[in-house]
């Protein structure tokens, strides 16, 4: 009999022109392709809509993709997909614990379901607990918790079982912002000895936790890197957002971008950055500078450039 061929553990996580498209409906992902130690933290970044528990729910085995290939440490996420899932949990992003369990019943069975004895899961449930502040909820039921206390159950689940990869869609929507820095410090403390993929809003989270960020925008990955990779993509080191009413004009170096909400923001040099700052002063217009944020990174990457008809005006250049 010819021996079974061991898969190659490539450390990787691997997206191959990766496209869905769901039976109603436009393409969610296009052509994604893109490959990241499956070491740390990764956030993913986007609009809604954009893709990302799309890609999440491929990712971790849960849906399959109309065309291209995955793979995580060297494993096909749809051929070895039983495999795959020994290594994985996931906390999708609509995720409810069932309402009429303790929190810890439902963090017990979660472990026993994936294998654990009964002992064992009580131990490892009250560690998580008190890994993420919650130990005094675990005898409610669910239905009663907050919001947030409900997705700390669902996260205790995770981070209770012996997966290595967490898929995390999500984590900190609804959260505090102090039980969002208890569930950052854990995920931390996770991340030595797990990868991490999460999905984000909240962007100061991708800035502060992730070691490599992507950007997805309607269903294309526009940007992947650490924080500073994706600084040098877009060129400019300074932001100046114009918070009132003000035409003005494309500086020499840098662009301009409008916002939603109507206001200008001037992505420039810092010496460019410096003279506008001036110009503004002078004309007691509102503003704010500084220098580039992911926030501002990310709002550069998915928006355009406005043309230079919609701001310039010949008499603001200098
Ligand atoms: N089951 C489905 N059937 C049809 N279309 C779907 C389905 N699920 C998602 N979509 C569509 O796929 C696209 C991507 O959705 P997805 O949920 O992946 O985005 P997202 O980036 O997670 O958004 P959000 O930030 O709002 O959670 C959207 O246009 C969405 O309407
Ligand atoms: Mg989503």
């Amino acid at each position: 009999m010819m021996p079974k061929a061991l898969p190659e553990y490539d450390g990787k996580l691997t997206c191959s022109k990766l496209s869905k498209k769901y039976e109603e409906g436009k393409y969610a992902l296009k052509d994604v392709s893109f490959s990241i130690p499956a070491q740390g933290i990764f956030a993913l970044i986007g609009r809604n809509g954009a893709g990302k528990t799309t890609l999440v729910r491929i990712l971790s085995t849960q849906l399959m993709p109309t065309s291209g290939t995955v793979s995580i440490d060297g494993m096909d996420v749809v051929t070895q997909a039983r495999e795959l899932r020994e290594m994985i949990a996931c906390v999708p992003q609509e995720a409810r614990a069932i309402g009429w369990l303790t929190a810890r019943q439902s963090i017990t069975a979660y472990l026993m379901w994936r294998g654990f004895t009964g002992k064992e899961a009580r131990k490892r449930t009250a560690e998580a607990a008190r890994k993420l502040g919650i130990t005094k909820y675990l005898d409610k039921q669910n239905r009663l918790l907050s919001g947030g206390t409900k997705r700390k159950v669902l996260v205790a689940m995770v981070m209770a079982s012996e997966a290595s990869i967490l898929f995390l869609d999500e984590p900190t929507t609804g959260l505090d912002p102090i039980s969002r820095d208890e569930l950052w410090n854990t995920l931390r403390e996770l991340k030595k000895d797990h990868f991490i993929f999460l999905t984000t809003h909240y962007l100061e989270e991708a800035e502060r936790l992730a070691d490599k960020i992507g950007i997805l925008e309607d269903g294309q990955l526009k940007a992947l890197g650490t924080l500073d990779d994706l600084r040098s993509k877009v060129k400019y080191p300074y932001s100046i957002k114009i918070l009132s009413e003000f035409r003005i004009a494309k500086p020499k170096n840098g662009e301009v971008i409008r916002g939603v909400d109507g206001h200008l923001q001037i992505v420039t040099t810092e010496q460019e950055a410096n003279k506008l700052s001036r110009k503004l002063i002078d004309k007691k217009v509102r503003f704010s500078m500084n220098p580039m944020t992911l926030d501002d990174i990310f709002y550069f990457i998915v928006r355009k450039p406005i043309d230079d008809e919609d701001y310039d005006n010949e008499e603001e250049r200098d």
